[in-house]
C-alpha cells in the first residue's frame, strides 16, 4: 500500500495565532499515528512561523512512526537537523513571503550547495529526499548527487485537476515516476493533494508515499483529526 505522511504544520499555525500552547502539534501527531499515518511531516521554517524547535525535539522523542523533517538549506535549520536526527529530511525551497512552499527545489542550478547539505545529512544516517518538479533534468541532477529519494511536486496537477491541463500534469508525473524508478529511486509525492485528487496519484505505479497536510487538517476541523486521516487512508487503499 502507498504510505501516508501527514503534515501537521497547520496545527502549529493555529497555535501560533495566539502564541500559547494549544493546539499542540505533538498531540496532533499522536492522533495521526493512532489513526494509521505512516509518518509525520513537519516543516521547520527559518522564520519559525509555525513549527517551533520544541515541537521537533518532542516529536523526535515521542513518535513511534517516522519523523520527516521538511526543511530548507538554511544553516541554522541544517544544524538543528544534524542534532535532532529525524528519520528523514526533505529539502524544499523556502521564500519568506510565500504562503506555502511554492515550487520544487532547483537542484540543477544549486547542485553544489544542495550536495553539501545532503552529504552532511546522509553522513549522520538521515534519509534525504528532495522536493522537485516532475522534470527529467531535475531528476537527473538529484541522481547525480547521489540522493535516492524524491518527492514529486503535485501542486500544478492539483491546481489543474478538473481541467484538461490536469491530465497533462498527471501524465508528466506518471512518466517521471517511471523514469525515476528506473534509476532506482524511491518516489514520493505531495502538495495540494485532497480528497478529490489523491486517488489518481495514489494509484500511480511506483509511488511510495504521499505527504498531505492542508486537506486533512481542513477536514479535521469538521470531522476530527483521526477520522480525517482514516478517510484519506481509505482513499489511498
Ligand atoms: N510536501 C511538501 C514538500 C510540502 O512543502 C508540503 C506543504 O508543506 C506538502 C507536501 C503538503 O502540502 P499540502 O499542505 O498542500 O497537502
Amino acid at each position: 500500500m502507498v504510505k501516508l505522511g501527514v503534515n501537521i504544520d497547520h496545527i502549529a499555525t493555529l497555535r501560533q495565532a495566539r502564541r500559547e500552547f494549544d493546539p499542540d502539534p505533538v498531540m496532533a501527531a499522536r492522533l495521526c499515528e493512532e489513526a494509521g499515518a505512516h509518518s509525520i511531516v513537519a516543516h521547520l521554517r527559518e522564520d519559525r512561523r509555525h513549527i517551533q524547535d520544541r515541537d521537533i525535539l518532542l516529536l523526535r522523542k515521542t513518535l513511534k512512526v517516522r519523523l520527516n523533517l521538511e526543511m530548507s538549506i538554511d544553516p541554522g535549520v541544517v544544524k538543528m537537523a544534524l542534532e535532532v536526527l529525524p528519520n528523514q529530511a526533505t529539502l524544499v525551497p523556502e521564500h519568506r513571503q510565500e504562503i506555502t512552499t511554492e515550487g520544487g527545489l532547483d537542484v540543477v542550478r544549486n547542485l553544489r550547495k544542495i550536495k553539501k547539505v545532503t552529504d552532511a545529512l546522509s553522513q549522520k544516517g538521515i534519509e534525504v529526499s528532495l522536493f522537485i518538479a516532475p522534470d527529467k533534468k531535475q531528476i537527473d541532477a538529484v541522481h547525480a548527487i547521489g540522493v535516492g529519494i524524491i518527492e514529486l511536486h503535485t501542486g500544478p496537477f492539483a491546481n489543474a485537476f478538473a481541467g484538461r491541463l490536469g491530465q497533462k500534469e498527471f501524465t508528466q508525473i506518471k512518466m517521471m515516476t517511471h523514469y525515476a524508478r528506473q534509476l532506482g529511486m524511491v518516489v514520493n509525492a505531495g502538495h495540494g493533494l485532497n480528497y478529490d485528487n489523491t486517488y489518481a496519484i495514489a494509484h500511480l505505479k511506483g509511488i511510495e508515499e504521499l505527504n498531505i497536510g492542508h486537506a486533512i487538517m481542513s477536514r479535521a476541523v469538521f470531522v476530527g483529526l483521526k477520522q480525517a486521516v482514516r478517510e484519506m487512508l481509505a482513499l489511498i487503499k
